[in-house]
């Protein structure tokens, strides 16, 4: 099992994969790979839904380095990779690193010292796990990053990496918003956690996106992706400048229906007084939207589960898997929001 293991991860920095998908009825995509730090090959995957039933999965110790458990995002991934674990009787060790890489890179450590065969990891931050994958890895422990990437190299600091394409979902949410204001007013951005990709890819895909139009950025503040900081940021910024604000662009749903809490509490009219824009598809956001309190959701699949663990059962085969697996994404507003698309 090791050997194939080992070949199997080593396999996977060379594998060109083209493989496409179709997913939702309003934006699909190809991969783009602008998302990626790494210059690694991509797959486009099926959206991560569905049951997997995989018999060589049964009796393996699989580690999942949850990053926290305080967003809707991270409860629903969670229940997913716990769902299939035990579909499948795999024995699953599970942490959360309440939103500290240290403790994550520690929880790590420890899942490697119980004798795990493999581990998923959902990455807090893009810098500070190498020590501790490039010791599970040495040690032939298959390494499957879930929803946020780290930097480093596929085939040698992990096996592979699981996630959307978070520079095309800012793209989307941008184009919603130049769309709905002809270009032209004054943005409040609240942003994810520093140091995470999922952060990193949304701003510099949004800021980019904006560029040459009459959008113009008045506050960026972080706010961790958890809806109570939006919030009191939010509250915070519309003091200082309410009347000023068109436009807030959230970095995810729960920081959207934050600032929603906010805009309304201050008493301003969400979806006429200011837009509001997230991303990852939450079924409360779709029920905003459908309100007319939100101008548009970006699908960022948390259900991990089955691919996660499909992926897996190839390195367990010793089958070589891609470096990247590109989530499909969709765009959603008033024409097609439904809360039984989301989490
Ligand atoms: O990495 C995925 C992002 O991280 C999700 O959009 C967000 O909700 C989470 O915290």
């Amino acid at each position: 099992m090791t050997l194939k293991k080992l070949l199997s991860l080593s396999m996977a920095a060379l594998l060109t994969l083209s493989l496409s998908a179709c997913g939702g009825d309003t934006a699909s995509k190809a991969p783009s790979g602008e998302s990626s730090n790494n210059e690694t090959p991509s797959e486009t995957a099926t959206a991560p839904d569905g049951t997997v039933n995989l018999a060589n999965l049964k009796g393996l110790t699989v580690g999942f380095a949850q990053c926290d458990s305080a967003s809707s995002f991270r409860i629903a991934e969670t229940e997913s990779i716990t769902q299939v674990a035990k579909e499948n009787g795999v024995n699953l060790i599970t942490t959360d690193a309440n939103g500290d890489i240290a403790k994550q890179a520690s929880d790590v450590e420890d899942m490697i010292a119980q004798g795990v065969d493999y581990l998923i990891i959902a990455p807090q931050e893009e810098e500070g796990l190498q020590n501790a994958l490039q010791d599970a890895m040495s040690k032939g422990i298959g390494v499957i990053l879930i929803d946020r990437t780290i930097s480093g190299q596929a085939g040698t600091d992990f096996s592979t990496a699981i996630m959307s394409d978070f520079v095309w979902e800012a793209e989307q949410a941008a184009a919603k918003i130049i769309e709905a204001t002809g270009g032209k007013g004054n943005v409040v951005i609240l942003q994810g956690s520093p140091g995470a990709t999922a952060t990193t890819d949304r701003q510099a895909g949004f800021m980019k996106a904006i560029e040459g139009t009459e959008l113009k950025v008045i506050a960026d503040q972080p706010a961790g992706f958890l809806m109570a900081n939006a919030q009191t940021v939010m509250e915070n910024i519309l003091q200082a400048q309410g009347k000023d604000i068109d436009v807030v662009y959230c970095h995810n749903d729960d920081m959207a229906l934050g600032a929603l809490s906010a805009i309304k509490a201050a008493g301003y009219v969400p979806g006429k007084d200011i837009l509001v824009a997230g991303i990852d598809g939450a079924a409360a956001a779709m029920e905003a939207i459908l309100a007319g309190e939100m101008l548009t959701t970006v699908s960022c699949n948390p259900r991990f589960g089955p691919i996660a663990f499909e992926t897996i059962s190839k390195l367990e085969n010793g089958e070589a898997v891609p470096a990247k697996i590109t989530n499909e994404d969709v765009v959603y507003d008033i024409n097609n929001a439904d809360p039984a698309l989301g989490f």
